[in-house]
Formats: C-alpha cells, structure tokens, sequence
C-alpha cells in the first residue's frame, strides 16, 4: 500500500544500535530506502543483511559523526545510490554521565563532540541539499535530559538542550519546505549504558532502564509518525516516556 513513507530516502546516524536500529527496521518495512552510518561496521552490515532479507532497500558506510567529511560521504552515498535525501535523522549520541566533581573530561568532550557536534555536521551536509528540494526533514534525537536536569547529567543535558535550541533555531529558519522535528525519549532499554565510564553510574542508569525502560520500537514509532505526515504537517516535538518515569 502507498504511503508517505514508500520512496523516501532518510539517512540514519547511530543505526548500528538500540532506537537507530529499530526505526531503521521500522522505516525499511513500510518502503523507505535507508541508509545507515555507525562507527561498528560489523552491526551495520548485519542489519543491512536483515532489512535485505525482510526485502527491503539499504545502503550504509561507516561514520564517525565527529568527522564533518563523515556526515558528507553519508549524505552523498545517499544522493550517489538513490538521487535524493527526504530525511536525515540524526541520532547518534552518547551518556556517559557522571557527578562534576569527578571531572570527567574526556568524557564531556566526546558527548559535545557527538551529541552536539555531530548534529551540526549533519545539518551543514544535508542542508544545501535539502535547499534545493521541495522537500526535506531533519529529525533530530534530544531527550528528557534536554527538559528536565537532574544530578549527575549536567553535560549530557547540556548537550540535549543544545539539540533541542538548535532544531527550534533551524524551525524557525525553514521556511516553507524544510520540516523539523525533536525527538525526546525518556528510558530507552538500548545499548546506551555501554557508552558509560563511571560504574556506579552505569549500574544506576542499567537498573533504571531494566526496571521502567521502553522498547527502542516505541520511539521508532514516534519517528516513523512525524515522517508519515502530509508534507505540509511539521511534528515539531514529540516526548516519549515510560508511563513510570517521573
Ligand atoms: N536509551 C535511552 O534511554 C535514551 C534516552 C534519551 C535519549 N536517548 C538518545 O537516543 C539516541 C540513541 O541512543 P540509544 O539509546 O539507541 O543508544 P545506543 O544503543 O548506544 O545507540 C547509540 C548509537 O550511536 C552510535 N554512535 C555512538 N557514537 C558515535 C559516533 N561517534 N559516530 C557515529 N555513531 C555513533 C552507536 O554506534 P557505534 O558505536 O557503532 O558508532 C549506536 O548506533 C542517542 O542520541 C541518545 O542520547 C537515549
């Protein structure tokens, strides 16, 4: 059956795991040609070969969206293999929170470099192309923390209230054929901890998401929502969280 999603082309950084992987899968059942960017080429190649063998349309190359030429390569193998992007969602993001007393810095920097950085390198290679469409979608991933701070998340909120200011900025800048759209989870039961330096932390975070965390699929769905929508529709924000979530 057509929809508004069958043809369309969307780009997906961090779809090697967790809420990148399952709007991938979710987006390549209902037609859309997705091409995918990750740092671990082994798990992209084998969700490449799922969504094939599902009978779906796939690309994907390895990206570190801290590299700009990075993002670039992944919007051209876009254009190089399919002729047009509709959608980028920019997912990739790391968590490793931890207290500011311990002065984790490297990681601090990783998560600017990634969460806010690497949405900024995604939107400086697509949007000339998008500009030249008469259609277009940035999807970008913020989260509760870019609404709500709590302790111990002060940088990585930081860095999701920077996608969210940043995707407002770019709203309001759009113009008439240019959709954006926030995308905020709360627990997510994904790979996300992994990414975590400080133990304590991680066995917090991991017993959150173990005891309240969602299916990653409830926030594909979420995507998959705004970007089903007539091209004149602009889901703007859409907060996803597990009911137990304060
Ligand atoms: N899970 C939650 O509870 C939750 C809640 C709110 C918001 N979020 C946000 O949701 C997004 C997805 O996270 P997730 O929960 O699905 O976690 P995940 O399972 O750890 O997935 C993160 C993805 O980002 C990729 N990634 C990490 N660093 C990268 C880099 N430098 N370049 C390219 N890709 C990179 C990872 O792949 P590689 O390691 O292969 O590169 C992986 O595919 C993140 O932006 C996160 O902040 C998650």
């Amino acid at each position: 059956m057509e929809n508004n999603i069958e043809h369309k082309v969307v780009v997906i950084t961090g779809a090697s795991s967790g809420i990148g992987e399952a709007t991938a899968v979710m987006l390549a059942e209902r037609g859309a040609k997705v091409v995918l960017g990750a740092r671990g080429l082994n798990r992209l190649e084998a969700l490449a070969r799922r969504i094939v063998g599902a009978g779906g349309e796939v690309a994907y190359a390895q990206t570190d969206v801290r590299r700009r030429e990075d993002l670039t390569s992944l919007v051209k193998l876009a254009l190089d293999r399919y002729s047009q992007l509709d959608v980028l969602i920019s997912n990739a993001g790391i968590g490793p929170i931890s207290p500011l007393d311990d002065l984790r810095v490297e990681d601090w920097e990783n998560m600017i470099d990634i969460n806010i950085k690497g949405v900024l390198y995604g939107i400086a290679a697509a949007l000339p192309v998008f500009r030249k469409q008469a259609f277009s979608h940035f999807v970008n991933t913020a989260s509760t923390a870019g609404i709500v701070v709590n302790p111990n998340m002060a940088v990585y909120a930081g860095t999701k209230f920077a996608v969210r200011a940043i995707s407002e900025g770019l709203r309001q800048e759009a113009g008439d054929k240019l959709r954006v759209t926030i995308i905020s989870p709360g627990f997510v039961r994904t790979g996300f901890t992994e990414s975590m330096t400080s133990p304590e932390m991680k066995v917090k975070i991991r017993d959150s998401m173990d005891k309240m965390g969602i299916s990653p699929d409830a926030i594909a769905r979420a995507i998959v929502f705004a970007i089903e929508q007539p091209a004149g529709v602009d889901v703007n924000e859409i907060i996803v969280r597990p009911t137990a979530q304060t």
